[in-house]
């Protein structure tokens, strides 16, 4: 169990509010000017990744405050539990062990007493395999034909990891494979996709943690009778689906083989899935060996999480620059603004990864906090953000701290579209900094009434990552080194950061509501606006 401390009742937290005050007088132009090794001192270097946190406002006091507060918020203890599979997840009594999908270490991983490393190589073998037998069109759909479309059914975790790397890693997707991925329940999402594919050239993927969300189980089924209305023969079933999912006895029940179910575990949160089962997807779309990449980079930003000094730690500074501007700037939002396009689902996944993991308003003594905890995350690639709602980040009233991510070699590098792409990303992060003052705007002409739109305050924070390229290594590095950074910060604020009750909810009402709407009778039981609305809704369909 994680211990509960009040980051707020830190000595840290109250040396930071006074510092705060203090430093939002300052301007890091001048700390920039003041100090010629400040990119020095505010970045570091791992491998093909940089990282660049110069352009915060910090100062050396700042971190050293900020990495006491770490310190203070037993974050060490709470990562040595992690990874040695205690029960940190409290409130839904689980381990919390995405780690361990990823564990090239050779050594065990216990969860009450019991290795689990052999089941989960045992599930690499079979994920190996079966994506061997795919490629090479041993396996055959009902018409003896090769399989060709993989159409992976989940939502949320199971869906938006598996997107966002396979999307990512375009570049390695294999020849004769083409994916898709269907979440929402809106019909429209599957229907279209019947569209682009063949029953008997297509693999349906089940990708279910429970096997129970209403979304997916709706999709599902309606893909099966959609194949059968095509495959006319119950038999098929067995060549066309799979499933990812942790719950042996309803995947039977849905009438998937057992032996075409893929197993995970209680322990891995479902936005942490994509290293486990739920990633099959992934190894079918880039192939097992690329997904093999894929998981010991993550294990290489494992490694550096669990083993470096804070003062070096990647995802521990992200996460205390973050925690900075959020309690401390009350900054509200952060915005991940990768300069890939093929990362272009990137801040979408780690909107699910933070909002989801962070967005608690109980701390771990099931008190309600008294400060600000997850904030909304959110983004697009560069450079299309910039025609749309850089203007904010620039000029707005809200402080919005950004992550600007770009690879230096591009998989597409044509005529000068990279060098291009690579002129903003470092034009802006230097705007953002150093905005542009009244004596320069005047230096530059422009008519004394235009002058106050022209001014730019700057002082706009900005981390920098800069890869060397996006590969199924690095990536898996850069996405696991977020993963951390979540954690990092849940255990600061004080929350339990692998639940999701909220979501719950959700479901529930959901749940109450849709009897209602399949009866002619007038509804009732609800308050006055959602009673019309439902009534009004049913008089539409008339
Ligand atoms: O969105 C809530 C959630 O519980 C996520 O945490 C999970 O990724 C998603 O639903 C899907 O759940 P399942 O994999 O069980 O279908």
């Amino acid at each position: 169990m994680l211990s509960s401390i009040n980051p707020t009742t830190t000595k840290a937290w109250q040396q930071l509010t006074a510092h705060a005050a203090q430093m939002k007088k300052v301007h890091m132009r001048d700390l920039f000017k003041a100090d010629a090794n400040r990119f020095q001192k505010f970045s570091t270097c791992e491998n093909d990744m940089v990282f660049d946190y110069s352009k915060n406002i910090i100062t050396e006091e700042t971190m050293q405050l900020l990495l006491q507060l770490a310190d203070e918020c037993k974050v060490k203890e709470a990562i040595d539990k992690m990874f040695a599979g205690d029960v940190i997840n409290h409130t839904e009594k689980r381990a919390v062990l995405h780690t361990a999908l990823r564990n090239f270490s050779g050594k065990e991983v216990l969860v009450d007493g019991k290795n689990v490393m052999p089941d989960i190589q045992r599930v690499l073998e079979q994920m190996k395999n079966f994506c061997a037998n795919i490629h090479s069109g041993e396996w055959k759909g009902y018409t003896g034909k090769k399989i060709k479309y993989i159409v992976n059914i989940g939502i949320g975790g199971s869906d938006l990891g598996p997107v966002m790397i396979t999307e990512a890693l375009k570049p390695y997707w294999v020849e004769g494979i083409e994916t898709y991925f269907v979440s929402n329940v809106d019909g429209t999402h599957i229907a279209e996709t019947f569209k682009k594919v063949t029953p008997d050239e297509t693999l349906f993927l089940i990708a279910s943690k429970t096997f129970t969300t209403q979304e997916t189980m709706t999709n599902a089924h309606s893909a099966r009778n959609w194949f059968l209305e095509h495959a006319k023969d119950e038999a098929h079933v067995a060549k066309h689906f799979a499933a990812l999912s942790t719950n042996e006895k309803d995947v039977v029940k849905f009438g998937i083989d057992k032996a075409n179910m893929f197993e995970f575990w209680d322990w891995v949160g479902g936005r942490y899935s994509l290293w486990s089962a739920i990633g099959l997807s992934i190894a079918l779309t880039i192939g097992y060996n690329n997904f093999e990449e894929l998981l010991k980079g993550a294990y290489q930003a494992d490694e550096h999480f669990r083993t470096e000094k804070f003062a070096t730690n990647i995802p521990v500074i992200m996460a205390l620059l973050g925690t900075w501007y959020v309690n401390f700037f009350d900054a509200k939002s952060e915005a991940i603004l990768p300069y890939d396009q093929y990362l272009h689902r990137f801040a979408a996944y780690f909107q699910q990864g933070n909002m989801e993991s962070n967005g608690k308003y109980v701390d771990r003594s099931g008190n309600k906090v008294d400060y600000s905890t997850g904030p909304i995350i959110w983004g697009e690639p560069g450079t299309n953000g910039q025609h749309s709602f850089y203007q904010l980040i620039h000029q707005g009233t809200h402080l919005i701290p950004a992550d600007f991510i770009a690879p230096a070699i591009s998989h597409n590098p044509l005529s000068d579209h990279h060098p291009k792409l690579m002129s903003n990303f470092f034009a802006q992060t230097e705007a953002l900094m150093n905005g542009k003052s009244k004596e320069e705007v005047i230096a530059e002409g422009v008519k004394e009434e235009l002058v106050p739109y022209k001014v730019f305050e700057g002082n706009r924070p900005t981390n920098s990552i800069l890869l060397k390229k996006i590969t199924p290594f690095t990536l898996g590095e850069l996405v696991a080194l977020y993963e951390h950074k979540i954690f990092v910060q849940g255990v600061i604020w004080n929350v339990y950061s692998f639940d999701q009750w909220g979501v719950e909810l959700g479901k529930q009402l959901a749940n109450k509501i849709l009897p209602e709407l399949i009866t002619d009778d007038t509804v009732s039981s609800h308050d006055a606006s959602t009673n019309s609305l439902i009534n009004l809704y049913k008089n539409f369909r008339k």
